[in-house]
């Protein structure tokens, strides 16, 4: 064997290996060994962050940043680590920059209320695109009844991708803010990120990233992407559910007002008045998620053990087979075709309800999500009320996929 040929053997991505990591996926549903295609909506969890969680509650836990005993440290040790880990992940500046929320849809409120609701002014212009999530529609939309500000909204094609030069269009002199999910749950269209950014920085806007779905897809490096905001979940990212974190630039969140309040994020307090801790706490009010966020330091650690450009080019290989598998099937209409897509398969089966033809698959063992994937406008663009979602992990294998159009078929073939 040669040594390009032995270095691409010894990289190549294992993914048998990787499924015996993952307890979950090994059980039997509606007497079928589990296909599970639903990680676009959470995915599963390794031994490795079970163990950290279940070892942290045997044996470290306590409350954070408040006890001078050895679990109080302990735990804040522990803590401290995951944001750290964090930090090196995406690649920001400093630990200041990782806060800590319970999810995406909780970072995105933490940018409306403290950065926008705070700093915006009737008239001021927010750019999203149409294939957003309802978490980063509604917050917006919310702004626009309370202060008046402007929603504006970046169009697609027919394939689900944005029209890059109507974006353009969108921008003035009044944009303050674009936010854009980096890779849509409901298409799997990867959007042009580095482009959207550099165009809104050039008149003066910032941009909040989505990255619910991306982050366990792709390699995320927030200081090349120069994106003032990025948002993700842990519980997508192979970690407990419950975490999540803002990431945003240091001079941002430094200016910005505290969004929630209460304990941790205050340096004094009297009744003449209180002032405000040092980021990242002063961003994080109250008791926060422990256990997971040293869960999701676990998740971050198992991932990188395995290396996201190899995930990335497993995950393209299984997605491009179920495309091509899919579409051998009679009357099924693959919706988001984008030339760029990860992870995503979201199709209809000549017309039948989506829920039927989920029901069908969970029996036959396979889990994939109906119904409009909280992406209301995206459905209404392509004509439908919901669609049938199979989503990739760095687990799924060629063989789920063929459980999966063995599936689609016997259902197509009940449901004629
Ligand atoms: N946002 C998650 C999904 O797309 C729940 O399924």
């Amino acid at each position: 064997m040669s040594v390009v040929a032995l270095e691409q053997n010894i990289n190549a991505f294992d993914v048998e290996r990787v499924r015996e990591d993952f307890p979950a996926l090994h059980q039997d549903v509606s007497g079928h060994s589990l296909v599970y295609l639903d990680n676009g909506a959470s995915t599963q969890k390794p031994q490795s962050v079970i163990d950290a969680v279940q070892n942290f509650y045997a044996h470290d836990y306590s409350n954070v940043h408040r006890g001078i005993h050895t679990l109080s440290q302990r735990a804040t040790d522990h803590f401290e680590a995951a944001r750290s880990k964090v930090r090196q992940f995406i690649n920001a500046g400093s630990d200041a920059e990782i806060i800590f929320t319970s999810g995406t849809t909780a970072a995105i409120n933490l940018v409306a209320h403290s950065f926008a609701r705070m700093g915006l002014q009737a008239g001021d212009e927010i750019i999203i695109s149409a294939i957003e999530h309802h978490s980063n529609i509604v917050p917006w939309q919310l702004l626009e009844q309370e202060i008046g500000i402007k929603l504006r909204i970046i169009p697609i094609n027919q394939q689900g991708e944005l029209l890059f030069d109507e974006y353009l269009k969108l921008l003035n002199d009044r944009t303050r803010l674009v936010a854009v999910t980096q890779l849509s749950n409901a298409l799997g269209t990867i959007t042009p990120l580095k482009e959207i950014i550099t165009a809104a920085h050039d008149i003066g806007a910032k941009v909040l990233v989505d990255g619910a779905q991306a982050v366990a897809h792709a390699t995320v490096d927030v200081q090349e992407l120069d994106c003032d905001f990025y948002a993700f979940s842990g519980h997508k990212l192979f970690s407990p559910t419950g975490i999540g974190i803002l990431y945003g630039k240091h001079e941002l969140l430094d200016a910005m007002p505290p969004y929630q309040s209460g304990g941790e994020m205050i340096k004094e307090v009297s009744f003449s008045g209180s002032t405000f801790n040092e980021l990242p706490h002063k961003f994080e009010a109250g008791t926060p998620n422990i256990a997971g966020a040293i869960g999701l330091g676990a998740g971050i650690d198992y991932i990188q053990s395995l290396g996201l450009e190899a995930i990335r080019q497993h995950e393209q290989d299984v997605l491009d087979y179920a495309t091509e598998q899919m579409l051998f099937i009679d009357g099924l209409r693959i919706i988001g075709t984008a030339a760029q897509k990860a992870s995503i398969l979201s199709f209809e089966l000549n017309g039948a309800h989506a829920s039927d033809l989920g029901t069908l698959l969970d029996h036959q063992g396979v889990a994939v999500r109906v119904g409009h994937h909280c992406a209301m406008p995206v459905m209404e663009f392509f004509g439908v009320s919901a669609t049938t979602r199979a989503s990739l992990a760095m687990y799924n294998s060629k063989t789920d996929i063929d459980r999966l159009v063995a599936a689609v078929q016997r259902a197509a073939d009940m449901l004629n």
